[in-house]
């Protein structure tokens, strides 16, 4: 397995890896329709102009990735946001998700003055939030009915933080 750097010679293959992450409920918010290669184009040129893109490359075929990057105000100019990272269900529970989570931390410490790495998810992706808290992420708030499942049901969006 490769950990590096993405490029946007990477949209293809991250855009395949969204599209087979998104068709399992439950982890990110997007549904399999709602992953547009525009939606995958934009983080990727967002974290490339302004923050962290880091994929896992496994038999030439991006296995994992994640992205975070600064929204663009001054008073968040020290904030990494938007943190977003997916592991094909091929190769979940391999180790993928905490080598490339350890590397997006190691790469936002090394930009200067950013001291805040932040992110959301579903009060349902247990998986998700165990790991975030295994990494340092601290629960810092919750957004009640904010997500609708495919059910119809609601659920509460869990916002989680980290400071260096
Ligand atoms: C969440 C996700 C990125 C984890 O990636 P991964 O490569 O499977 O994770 P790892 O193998 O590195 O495991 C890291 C830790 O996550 C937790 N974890 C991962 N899968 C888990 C599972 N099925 N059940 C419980 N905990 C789990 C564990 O704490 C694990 O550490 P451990 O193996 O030392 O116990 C991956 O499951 C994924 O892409 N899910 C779908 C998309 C998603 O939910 N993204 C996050 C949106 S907020």
């Amino acid at each position: 397995m490769n950990i590096r750097k993405g490029t946007i010679e990477d949209l293809e293959g991250v855009y395949t890896l969204y599209k087979k992450v998104s068709k399992i409920e439950g982890g990110i918010a997007r549904f399999e329709d709602e992953v547009t290669k525009e939606y995958v184009e934009e983080f990727m040129k967002n974290s490339l102009d302004d923050g962290i893109f880091i994929v896992a490359e496994k038999d030439g075929t991006i296995a994992g990735e994640i992205h975070g990057y600064k929204i663009g105000l001054r008073v968040f100019d020290h904030v990494l946001s938007n943190i977003t990272i997916v592991v094909s269900p091929d190769f979940q529970r391999e180790g993928i998700g905490k080598k490339i989570f350890l590397k997006l931390i190691e790469e936002g410490k090394k930009i200067e003055g950013v001291s805040r790495m932040e992110l959301i998810a579903r009060e349902s992706n247990k998986k998700a939030l165990k790991f975030y808290e295994s990494l340092g992420f601290e629960i810092e708030g919750k957004m009640r009915q904010k997500i609708k499942n495919s059910k119809d049901e609601f659920e509460a969006d869990i916002i989680m933080g980290i400071i260096f």
